[in-house]
């Protein structure tokens, strides 16, 4: 069957000017006058990423209508916070490349990521405090921490890869998927949008932060470095649990899982190409496709009874973008 591929600008080409003003409120919170973190900001400036965080905000802060112009400064914490945590999982993964440029972690050190990161978070939460809203900041306050549940579960558990899938999907909820849902529910309660509405776009929010996490999970073993601007195959030399890895290791019989570990901790060259075929050969990328178009389809549902708009269109094809995404 012939598809188009839909671009990310035309998802985007509705919420244009809320976009700009949202790149410009974010370099201007990135200005410092300290020549160090000045420099860090400018090659985290110089880093695109998707925007998909902050895009979800506006979009959100306008789907009813009534658009509050604080979702833009809204949107920039939301990327500030994401971007923290990048900052902090690429020293936590050993990354050197992200978004296609030199990791901060690679180009600085530890020492200094572990503190840009510590910074991003602090000029997060100032912007999130200028809102004076007390919703918001404790909204904003209780994801952080979640997320920070999320990345220590996720070290803890390294080698676990025979963890049950609701643990799985609890750490991934934590890690990836409360943002995306305080970046939905926070811009849509900015412009005084109705409960029951801020509920399903919540809903929207989280299915599709899930889904996200597990596409990104199957792209670390079929995915392309260029295509995604970071290098493949890091969850397998972290030992870190992903869905396919935990459909591969749920499937065999006890002896091959115990060869299987058994390589893994020697750390062999070839032994990502190895368990890259594994898990196409055993289905469990496929498996873990599924799920993550089933997350998807609850998503594009709780977007049924809000009222037509591109804004409302745009978070569907968002959904749709984020699962056949190659980047
Ligand atoms: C990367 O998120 C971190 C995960 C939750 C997998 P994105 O893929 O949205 O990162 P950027 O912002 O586009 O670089
Ligand atoms: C990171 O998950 C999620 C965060 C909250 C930072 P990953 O470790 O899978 O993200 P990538 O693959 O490095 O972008
Ligand atoms: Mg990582
Ligand atoms: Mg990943």
């Amino acid at each position: 069957m012939a598809t188009t591929r839909v671009f990310l600008n035309d998802i985007y080409a509705p919420i244009d000017k809320e976009l700009k003003d949202f790149s410009e409120c974010l370099t201007r919170e990135l200005v410092s006058n300290d020549q160090l973190i000045g420099d860090i900001h400018q090659h985290l400036l110089k880093m695109i990423g998707k925007f998909l965080r902050p895009a979800l905000t506006i979009l959100c802060s306008k789907v009813e209508g009534r658009y509050n112009p604080s979702a833009v400064k809204l949107a920039a914490a939301v990327e500030l916070i994401h971007t923290a945590t990048l900052v902090h999982d690429d020293i936590i993964d050993d990354s050197d490349l992200r978004r296609n440029m030199p990791s901060i972690h690679s180009k600085w050190g530890t020492e200094i990521s572990i503190v840009s990161g510590d910074y991003l978070y602090a000029k997060a939460f100032v912007l999130l405090a200028s809102l004076q809203d007390v919703w918001i900041s404790e909204a904003f306050a209780a994801c952080a921490h979640v997320i920070c549940e999320g990345e220590m579960k996720q070290i803890e558990k390294r080698k676990s890869f025979l963890m049950s899938e609701s643990e799985y999907l609890k750490i991934i909820h934590q890690k990836t998927a409360a943002l995306f849902q305080a970046a939905c529910m926070g811009g849509a309660y900015l412009a005084g949008t109705r409960q029951e509405v801020i509920e399903n776009l919540g809903q929207y929010g989280f299915n599709l932060g899930m889904a996200f996490q597990i596409v990104d999970d199957c792209l670390d073993l079929t995915g392309e470095t260029e295509n995604l601007g970071k290098t493949t195959g890091l969850d397998i030399y972290k030992n870190d649990v992903t869905l396919p890895l935990l459909y591969l290791f749920h499937g065999l019989s006890a002896q091959e899982r115990e060869s299987l570990m058994m390589a893994i901790q020697r750390d062999g060259a070839g032994l990502f190409e190895k368990i890259k075929n594994l898990a196409i050969e055993t289905k469990s990328v496929e498996s873990a496709m599924t799920k993550a178009r089933n997350y998807i389809e609850t998503a594009i549902d709780s977007l049924q009874p809000l009222r037509e708009s591109p804004y409302k269109e745009s978070l569907a094809l968002l959904a749709n973008y984020c699962v056949d995404r190659i980047r």
